[in-house]
């Protein structure tokens, strides 16, 4: 699903990613951990396209990352959705326009958007908001909107960037949980972390440790950098 060779990403003279060689095959959760600044969130864009690879060689459910011409990009996000940092929702409209957005842009018939986004929004306990506005919510409400926009659209990737970052410790174990429901049905997952509790909830799962841009290795399963 994922496939890095030797890649690094400088902001001008600086480098957020160092040297970094991954593998995330079909099926499998990846967190990502490192302390802040380590470069989760900029290899998670690279991952979907929001900045470009420059050096080294990358592949996303079967894009080829360096060949990514910027009008091909939004057929990669067809089959990868992202949970931002900072949500990125819009706030003057509702809570169902936000998540409905995301179908409409695949042309799902108007009754079949309806009945997904009421129960991924029942399953995130935000359906008796959604007629408000994202504006009125708190920050785990809007987290939430941001997760439900992009599990329903049923990506085979879904990237995932602090996504327990605003939530309390009920909240987040029972989003866990939707994650995990989303895993079983064959969602490939990788989800960016500071909170170790959130590790425990998947004892199977690979994990990434970056620091200062550069991967440090703690799980030997995965190909270590050649
Ligand atoms: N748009 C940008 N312009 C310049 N430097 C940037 C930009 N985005 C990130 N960086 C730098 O790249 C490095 C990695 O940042 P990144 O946001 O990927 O870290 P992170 O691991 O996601 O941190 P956090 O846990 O705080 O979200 C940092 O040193 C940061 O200052
Ligand atoms: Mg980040």
């Amino acid at each position: 699903m994922i496939s890095l060779r030797h890649v690094s990403y400088s902001f001008g003279t600086q480098w957020a990613l160092k040297n970094i060689s991954l593998e995330v095959r079909k099926g499998d959760f990846l967190f990502l951990v490192g302390p802040s600044g380590a470069g989760k969130t900029t290899l998670l864009r690279l991952l979907h396209g929001a900045i470009p690879l420059k050096r080294g060689q990358g592949s996303v459910a079967g894009f080829d990352l360096h060949a990514l011409k910027a009008r091909r990009i939004h057929l990669l996000r067809r089959e990868v959705s992202v949970v931002f940092q900072d949500f990125k929702i819009l706030p003057e409209r509702t809570v169902f326009a936000n998540v409905a957005l995301a179908l409409e842009v695949r042309n799902m018939p108007r009754t079949h958007t309806e009945r997904r986004v009421r129960a991924v929004l029942r399953g995130l306990d935000l359906e008796n908001k959604m007629h408000v506005p994202c504006a009125q919510l708190s920050g785990g409400e809007q987290q939430r909107v941001a997760i439900a926009r992009a599990v329903v659209v049923g990506p085979q990737l879904l990237l995932a960037d602090e996504p327990t970052g605003n939530l309390d410790r009920e909240l987040a174990m029972r989003l866990m949980s939707i994650f995990l429901q989303f895993h079983a049905h064959g969602t490939t997952i990788v989800l960016a972390t500071h909170n170790q509790e959130i590790l425990a909830c998947v004892p199977d799962a690979k994990i990434l440790h970056l620091e200062d841009g550069a991967v440090n290795w703690t799980n030997w399963d995965m190909d270590a950098p050649t």
